[in-house]
C-alpha cells in the first residue's frame, strides 16, 4: 500500500470534499496514511503527567476520588468535563455506546438524564449493567465506571427538569428519542408542544410538566478505575472493586489495586 503521511491534522472525508480540521495543539497531530480503501492513523501523543497515583495515595472511596479529580479537571479548564460515554447492552449481550452528560454525583453513584423510551433506557430496563467512561485529555486522565443502573426518583427528575431552559423542556416533549422520524416531524411536533402548553414561540422563560417518559438514571458503581497517562505508555492505573455483597451498603468497602498499563 502506498502511504501518504501528513502531520497537519486529522483528515475528515465527506462524499465530495476533503476537509482539514486543524489541530488545537501540537499534541493533536496524527499521521494519516490513506488509500482508496484504507485509512491508517498513527498518533505519537506522549503523556508526561508528573502526578502519580497508587493505591496508597488515593481516597478509600472511588466516589470521593472522582470528586477530587473532577474538581481538578474543572478548575484546570478541561473542555466538556461532564461529557461521559455510556455503554449498555441488550439481554443477549450486544453493546451500544453514546455520550451523555453527567449531572450529579452522590454517595450512591452517577446520575444522567434522558428519555425513558430511548434505546439506552430500553436496554437498561432489560439489563441494568452499564459502563461509563470519562476522558479528560488535557490532563491525561481517564475514569472507568462499571455498575448497575436504577431510575432516580420522580422528585429528582422533576427538580432537574424544571431547572432546564424552557426550550430544552419543550424539546424533551417533542422528541420520541431513538425512534425513526421524518425530516419535518420534529419541527411539527415541537410546534404542537408549544400550542399544547400555550407557550409563545419566542419565550425565554416558563416551565412545563415533566413528561412521564423522561427522567434520570443513576449508575451505582461496583468497579471504578482511575488512569493517568505517563511517559512510554507506562501509565498509572488504580482499580477499585466493591467488596462482594456490599452493593447495597451505605458505606461499601473497596479493594484497591494497581493494574499494569
Ligand atoms: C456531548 C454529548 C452529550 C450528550 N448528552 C446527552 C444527555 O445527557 N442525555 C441524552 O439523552 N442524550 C445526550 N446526548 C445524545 C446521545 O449521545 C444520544 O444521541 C441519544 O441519547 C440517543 O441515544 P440512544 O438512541 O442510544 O438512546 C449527548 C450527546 C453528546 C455528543
Amino acid at each position: 500500500m502506498s502511504r501518504i503521511f501528513t502531520h497537519l491534522g486529522f483528515l475528515a472525508r465527506s462524499k465530495s470534499t476533503t476537509r482539514l480540521i486543524p489541530p488545537t495543539t501540537s499534541m493533536d497531530a496524527v499521521e494519516v496514511a490513506e488509500t482508496a480503501d484504507i485509512l491508517q492513523v498513527r498518533s505519537h501523543v506522549q503523556y508526561n503527567t508528573l502526578d502519580h497515583i497508587t493505591p496508597d495515595n488515593v481516597h478509600p472511596s472511588p466516589l470521593e476520588q472522582f470528586h477530587v479529580w473532577f474538581n481538578e479537571v474543572r478548575h484546570a479548564g478541561v473542555r466538556d468535563p461532564d461529557a461521559m460515554c455510556l455503554s449498555t447492552t441488550t439481554p443477549s449481550g450486544i453493546p451500544s455506546s453514546r455520550m451523555v452528560l453527567f449531572k450529579q454525583l452522590d454517595k450512591h453513584g452517577f446520575v444522567f438524564y434522558t428519555n425513558y423510551t430511548s434505546r439506552k433506557s430500553k436496554e437498561l430496563e432489560e439489563n441494568p449493567n452499564a459502563a461509563l467512561l470519562f476522558f479528560w485529555r488535557e490532563m491525561s486522565r481517564q475514569v472507568r465506571v462499571v455498575g448497575r443502573a436504577e431510575k432516580v426518583s420522580k422528585e429528582e427528575s422533576e427538580a432537574y427538569f424544571q431547572s432546564r431552559p424552557i426550550g430544552s423542556q419543550l424539546g424533551a416533549w417533542a422528541s420520541p428519542q431513538s425512534s425513526v422520524v421524518g425530516e419535518d416531524d420534529l419541527q411539527t411536533r415541537l410546534k404542537q408542544v408549544y400550542e399544547r402548553f400555550d407557550i409563545a414561540e419566542d419565550a425565554q422563560e416558563g416551565c412545563v410538566p415533566l413528561p412521564e417518559f423522561w427522567g434520570g438514571w443513576r449508575v451505582v458503581p461496583s468497579e471504578m478505575e482511575f488512569w493517568l497517562g505517563k511517559p512510554s505508555r507506562l501509565h498509572d492505573r488504580v482499580r477499585y472493586l466493591r467488596e462482594e455483597g456490599s452493593l447495597s451498603d451505605e458505606e461499601p468497602q473497596w479493594i484497591i489495586n494497581r493494574l499494569s498499563p
